[in-house]
């Protein structure tokens, strides 16, 4: 008789005995479901004997450090730390325009980074006679598992922000991974019965390369910034419209081109917004979803009117494959 309450209890148990009476935890947040969902029932595990690092990569969504932030640290009382690297993200990604390579840049400071805080943990926690950090929590999921089992894949690049192997090794941790048996839907209802509010449970899914990989070509905060505001805005107005659950992934990318306009009586000159919204069950095919005019209407008189630096804005009519979901 296999429940999700039955499978709290007893993954709560489960922690506890593995993890031990003293022991330390270390993950990474982000915002999403899986990393919540895990953080939750470590949390009620070990209460404070679990540490979460939620790394600022200034690519993240609008106001999303501020609002992750206020759920898991102000409402669901985790021990959580926030370190804000916007600036050595964004200063090694300057100038760099090829998408493998802005991955690359993002994963290897994300562990950097990590992995610094880490030991910064692991010392405070040494020096208060807590003992030193023993795990390091991954919200990895059944088909993440399967996935890497049986094949090495675009995945093996896709699941690069999360390979922190050289804190395993450098620091001797070992791996828990409490969601290691659950699909995505079964994590959504244990969300629910963990009380995470319905805005993370829900939340579609964001690459670890945030917005660098949405701002085609170059990436600098001016960009980011008008990518953000779009992006806000099309969510925004996804949700008034009652449709967010019904997409399986939006978002808005910046193109590095500049089309002509007209605004009063002047020319203007300025970038292109594209609208990506599509339908998936797995992620590995979608189709991109029939929005209806009305919605696409408001959104894009928003858009133009409220974000400077853009006056046109399109709308992606592309299937996966051949395309992808993302740009880049
Ligand atoms: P594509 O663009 O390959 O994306 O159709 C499939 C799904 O994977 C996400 N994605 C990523 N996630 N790091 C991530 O963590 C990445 O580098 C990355 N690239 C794509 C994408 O958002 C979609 O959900």
């Amino acid at each position: 008789n296999w429940t999700m309450a039955s499978f709290i209890d007893k993954e709560i148990e489960r922690i506890r005995a593995v993890v031990g009476p003293t022991g330390q935890v270390v993950g990474a947040v982000s915002g999403g479901v899986d990393s919540t969902v895990a953080a939750r029932l470590m949390k009620e595990a070990i209460g404070d004997r679990f540490h979460a690092v939620l790394v600022d990569n200034g690519v993240m969504r609008l106001n999303e450090c501020q609002s992750v932030k206020a759920i898991l640290k102000d409402r669901l009382g985790i021990n959580l730390e926030v370190v804000d690297a916007s600036d050595l993200f964004l200063d090694r990604l300057a100038g760099v325009t090829d998408p493998e390579k802005k991955r690359k840049i993002i994963g290897n400071t994300f562990i950097e980074v990590f992995e610094d805080q880490a030991a910064i943990i692991d010392k405070q926690s040494e020096l208060s006679g807590h003992g030193k950090i023993d795990f390091l929590l991954q919200g990895t999921l059944y088909p993440d598992v399967i996935e890497s089992i049986s094949f090495k894949g675009p995945s093996a690049t896709i699941k690069t922000h999360h390979n922190v192997g050289g804190l395993l090794e450098n620091m001797r941790l070992k791996l828990i991974e409490p969601l290691r048996e659950l699909f995505k839907d079964e994590v959504r209802a244990l969300g629910k019965l963990l009380n995470i509010d319905d805005e993370l449970v829900w939340r579609h899914p964001f690459p670890g390369p945030g917005i660098a990989i949405r701002c085609l070509g170059e990436v600098s905060r001016p960009q980011v910034q008008i990518a953000r505001l779009a992006d806000h805005i099309y969510i925004e107005e996804i949700k008034k419209a009652g449709l967010y659950r019904s997409i399986s992934q939006a978002y808005a990318a910046l193109l590095p081109i500049r089309s002509v306009g007209v605004m009063g009586d002047k020319r203007t000159y300025e970038q292109v917004i594209a609208l990506r919204a599509v339908e998936s069950t797995d992620f590995m095919t979608a189709d991109w979803f029939p929005m209806p005019y009305d919605v696409l209407k408001r959104i894009s008189n928003r858009i133009i009117n409220e974000v400077k630096g853009v006056n046109r804005v399109v709308y992606d009519v592309s299937s996966k494959p051949p395309s992808t979901i993302e740009w880049e």
